[in-house]
């Protein structure tokens, strides 16, 4: 009897850790989404589909700005090599050279920092946006992984 409580006190402590780890790639894919979206929102902008607005600006630079901020824990060591639901993971390098990862984490950052003083209307937007894509594109050609 006491064998089994044992074994099925580790089955349950299994799940939770299984569990956690969903729900820590979950996260870092929420905060991925909210840049994509806030990304779109910026593009429509400087495409001349939508007009320009200093609120949509300053949410999404907050959101990205924040992003950075959680960046350097969004990918814990439980998570390596776990595929993410969707179009796209987490590639094994985010781990594997965790050096360089947080290299692009902080360029990102400073690049979204300068932005929030830079961007106050239309021009400014067009000016400084693709310095921003520059960064997403960048960490994504190396640690994001579409899946299969
Ligand atoms: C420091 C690295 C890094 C930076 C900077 C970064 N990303 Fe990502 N992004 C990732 C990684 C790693 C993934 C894959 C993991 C995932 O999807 O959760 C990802 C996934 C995504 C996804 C796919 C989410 C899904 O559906 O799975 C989108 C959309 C995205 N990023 C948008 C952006 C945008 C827009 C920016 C810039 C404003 C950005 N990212 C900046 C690392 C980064």
């Amino acid at each position: 009897m006491k064998r089994i409580v044992v074994i099925v006190g580790a089955l349950v402590l299994g799940i939770g850790a299984v569990m956690a780890q969903q729900d820590a790639v979950k996260n870092a894919q929420t905060f991925m989404k909210g840049n994509g979206k806030n990304a779109g929102a910026l593009a429509a902008m400087v495409k001349g589909e939508k007009p320009y607005d200093q609120a949509t600006v300053d949410t999404a630079l907050a959101q990205f700005e924040e992003t950075a901020q959680k960046l350097p824990t969004l990918f814990p060591d439980s998570i390596k090599g776990l595929k993410a639901d969707g179009d796209y993971s987490s590639s094994p390098k985010v781990w594997e050279d965790k050096a360089g990862f947080s290299e692009h984490i902080t360029s990102f950052g400073k690049v979204v920092s300068e932005a929030k003083t830079q961007i106050k209307d239309l021009d400014s937007l067009k000016a400084t946006f693709p310095g921003i894509g520059k960064q997403c594109g960048g960490c994504h050609e190396t640690y994001r992984v579409k899946n299969s």
